[in-house]
């Protein structure tokens, strides 16, 4: 879709209203995080014309909004799987094995890294520092939670969970 023929859902609209009332005036591009997470949240992952419209929405230059989508690693532009594994592999958690435990879950989901496994379930990443150092390796789990000092045994449960959840 071209970036004219685009317009941002009156939903995702008064979502973005409701976050730039948060900042002083004059600041509505403070929002623009939110603005493109509500975004994809509604329409999966985030193509030139989703970036534009939020940029003219809050006023602000399309390369800031660019800038903002390529430093976040929470933002895709590809479409990813319904339960994205993020595995660092900083050094803290390299240096306990977080490679041995990426290898692990590419052999056991049988997909590589930034793919998505056949039934849609599962997209694995590698990612910088979570912050979580002391409990390394460790990962997150769609964007919001977190799982430390990681085993293959921890990840195959959690696997299991997963897949007797989506039935
Ligand atoms: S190096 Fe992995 S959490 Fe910091």
């Amino acid at each position: 879709m071209s970036s004219v023929d685009y317009c941002l859902p009156p939903s995702i609209k008064r979502a973005i209203a409701a976050w730039v009332a948060k900042f002083p005036k004059g600041r509505q591009s403070s929002a623009v995080i939110m603005a493109l997470r509500l975004l994809q949240q509604a329409e999966g992952p985030l193509q030139d014309h989703h970036l534009s419209a939020v940029a003219a929405h809050l006023d602000m230059p399309m390369i800031q909004v660019e800038s903002v989508f390529r430093f976040y690693s929470m933002f895709y532009q590809q479409s990813v799987g319904k339960h994205v594994f993020k595995v660092c592999n900083s050094v803290s958690c390299y240096l306990r094995d977080s490679e041995a435990i990426l290898s692990h879950l590419e052999k056991r989901l049988g997909v590589a890294r930034n793919g998505i496994t056949d039934d849609g379930l599962f997209t694995i990443q590698e990612t910088e520092c979570l912050g979580a150092c002391c409990q390394a390796p460790c990962m997150v789990v769609n964007d919001s939670t977190y799982h430390y000092d990681l085993t293959p045994e921890k990840m195959d449960a959690l696997i299991d969970q997963f897949k007797q959840e989506a039935g």
